[in-house]
């Protein structure tokens, strides 16, 4: 990961909570000499994503080299490992529970560099870099599936990114983070990015926030004259939506003198093969850097580096790889893996309460437990994964099987039925096309089956999961439950 500690290379990391805290003084940045100003930050001293950042540290022998040693200073290793040994955890310790949970959450975001995500990161890194350097307009899209990692590496790129201009003495890009599904509609996303760039240049407000764009990205007098790094993430939203928006957005970049670096994430990974070859012909295709799913060394390396915040062993080894294993050959979700071991933890507290043993750590029965409740169904797993219009869909069919007893319905009615929960949870209803093509792709992954008819709206429509899986997948969820309260017979 190209992490800025060239001009602080004697410093610990763990010492550095986040580049943009950690940022050099100018005194420092004065020193680097002018032949590092082209470097990668950090290309000189770059560690491997599995280095720990405590590296070198020397609290703890690894037994490889206990073993390697020749008997006396093996006793004097051993001393030491004594000697340095860890804490041991007090689960009963409201603040200690409190500490290992938060080291596990996802919203915390790891202090030091990410581990195992260093080529994606410097990928993009490069890519923002050239940008900046030559002032030159660009699009990189970053698709991958839940949990691999990718807005929290792009918001660690971007931190890198500042710092690095900042470093070199440059002027460092503007920034603007888009989550596309806070986006009342797909076009309000050029509002939010002229809105960024209108701090300085005023545009005509008879134009749409597009054209604005487009004009002031067309002539060089009107054009901002600072780069803005623009973040578009969830851009899935806007992929299903409005193919036309996609367009628009990534064409901005080749306009003469537009400014916008611009990064979309999606989970669809089909994305290259559906609309590069468009975008290609609008001369405005991305880079694309794709995040593949976490693998069980990886999430084990991943959960160990956020767990050496803690000063004492909550996990035994095998239980961590156990979840990481389970976890890997399930989805790669790094959001599931930190979910499962948080459960974990839960269940040794739970056990803690009905018996006087005084200490615990997380063991392979535990993990065991919290393992079988996160994957009791992988079909509510799959219809957590669905987009949410396809979730409204099995919502449509669940109310239509469960309340109004039916063994069959008809793709007419069940779009019905759809419209009902639409209106009453305000959200825009597909169109009977769109609608018919989402029922197909339910069908395909064997969410229901759809007869044949030579009338669409006639075609024959069966459950083929179990209709508690739709009520256990929804459970505790608001939104879905007000779905699921529209009985429509
Ligand atoms: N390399 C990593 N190191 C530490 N934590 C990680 C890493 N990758 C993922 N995580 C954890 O997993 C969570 C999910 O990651 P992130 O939000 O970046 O995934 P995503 O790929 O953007 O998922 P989605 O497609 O659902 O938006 C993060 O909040 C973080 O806690
Ligand atoms: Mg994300």
């Amino acid at each position: 990961m190209p992490t800025l500690r060239s001009a602080t290379a004697n410093s610990p990391p763990a010492a550095t909570p986040s580049p943009a805290a950690a940022s050099t003084p100018r005194s420092v940045k004065r020193r680097l000499t002018p032949g590092r100003a082209g470097e990668t930050p950090g290309a000189s001293r770059h560690t491997s994503p599995h280095r720990s950042p405590h590296a070198g540290a020397g609290t703890v022998c690894s037994p490889k080299l206990l073993s390697a040693s020749p008997k006396s200073s093996r006793k004097r290793l051993y001393g030491d490992l004594v000697a340095a040994e860890k804490p041991k955890w007090n689960p009963r310790d409201p603040a200690q529970i409190r500490a290992v949970k938060e080291a596990l959450h996802v919203a915390t975001v790891p202090s030091c560099e990410l581990v195992c995500r260093d080529h994606e990161q410097r990928r993009v890194f490069e890519f923002c870099k050239g940008c900046v350097e030559q002032e030159k307009a660009g699009s990189l899209y970053i698709c991958g599936c839940p949990g691999t990692g990718k807005t929290l590496s792009v918001n660690k790129v971007k931190e890198s990114l500042m710092s690095w201009a900042d470093e070199m003495g440059m002027e460092t890009p503007d920034s603007l983070a888009i989550n596309c599904t806070n986006l009342s509609n797909t076009s309000e996303i050029f509002s939010k990015i002229l809105g960024q760039f209108q701090n300085r240049k005023k545009g005509s407000n008879k134009l749409s926030p597009l054209q604005q764009l487009q004009n002031m990205f067309s002539n060089k007098e009107s054009a901002p004259r600072r780069m803005m790094l623009v973040i578009v993430d969830e851009m899935d939203y806007l992929i299903t939506r409005d193919r036309a928006v996609l367009h628009d957005l990534f064409m901005l970049t080749t306009f003469p003198y537009s400014r916008c670096i611009l990064i979309g994430i999606a989970n669809a990974i089909d994305l290259a093969d559906r609309f590069l070859p468009k975008l290609e012909s609008l001369n405005c295709k991305p880079l694309v850097v794709t995040f593949r799913a976490y693998s069980k060394d990886q999430i084990s390396d991943i959960i160990k580096h956020r767990l050496k915040v803690l000063e004492y062993d909550v996990f035994e080894p095998l239980a961590l790889e156990f979840c990481a294993r389970k976890v890997a050959a399930a989805t790669g979700d790094m959001r599931k893996a930190l979910g499962v071991c948080r459960s974990a933890v839960e269940v040794l507290e739970a056990r803690l309460q009905d018996s006087d043993q005084e200490l615990g750590i997380v063991t392979f029965d535990h993990m065991d437990i919290a393992l079988s409740k996160a994957f009791k169904s992988a079909v509510v797993d799959s219809i957590l994964c669905l987009p949410q219009h396809q979730q409204m869909v099995l919502c449509a069919l669940a109310n239509t099987f469960q309340h109004c007893k039916k063994k069959a319905t008809t793709l007419g009615e069940l779009n019905k039925s759809y419209i009902g929960i639409c209106r009453s949870t305000q959200v825009p209803a597909v169109g009977m096309l769109e609608f018919s093509n989402m029922c197909m792709v339910l069908s395909d992954q064997g969410f229901m089956k759809l007869g044949q008819s030579k009338e669409d709206k006639l075609r024959r429509v069966t459950l083929q999961i179990d209709i508690s899986d739709i009520g256990f997948a929804f459970k505790g969820n608001r939104f879905f439950q007000k779905c699921l309260e529209q009985p429509r017979c």
